[in-house]
């Protein structure tokens, strides 16, 4: 049996039936094409599926298709001109952040959420806040280099 979902991604309305088990990230990448959203360990642990769901940092491979019907949903897509996140993003470039990219955009959308919530975060905070994104590349020093650097951007700092 399928079920009808229709939510608001990235600010357009999109629907699909599914079957009940799909994921959130299943219904982001396949049915919708944005391919932004990674899928790493798909139980939780990465953070590389990362999405915001009515404004919440979300486990898209935890969260059923079903589940977020009727809610508003953004990918990194959909933050593409989000003044927080262009200065995340030029930042996570000047700093090297990243090497092969696949945890970053789980990365970026967990700084944001972070800056939202903390003015001009220190670096412990930081770490803190990024315990449940992983990244097997980096060594995690210039991510929180680059998030520190674009907290004190953003709060004139
Ligand atoms: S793919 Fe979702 S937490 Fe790893
Ligand atoms: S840059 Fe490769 S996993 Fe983070």
């Amino acid at each position: 049996m399928k079920a009808k979902v229709s939510l608001v991604l990235n600010g357009e309305s999109v629907s699909a039936e599914v079957e009940p088990r799909e994921t959130l990230a299943d219904f982001i990448r396949e049915r919708q094409g944005l391919t932004a959203t990674h899928l790493g360990c798909e139980h939780g642990v990465c953070g590389a599926c990362t999405v915001e769901v009515e404004g919440q940092t979300t486990r898209s491979c935890l969260t059923l298709a079903v589940r977020a019907d009727g809610m508003h949903v953004k990918t990194l897509e959909g933050l593409a001109a989000d003044p927080a996140m262009m200065v995340l993003k030029r930042w996570f470039h000047d700093e090297h952040a990243l090497q092969c990219g696949f945890c970053t955009p789980g990365m970026l959308i967990t700084a944001r959420d972070i800056l939202s919530r903390h003015r001009a975060p220190d670096a412990g905070t930081i770490r803190k806040e990024l315990s449940g994104q992983l990244c097997r590349c980096t060594g995690y020093a210039n991510i929180v280099k680059a998030i520190e650097a674009a907290g004190r951007e953003l709060a004139g700092a």
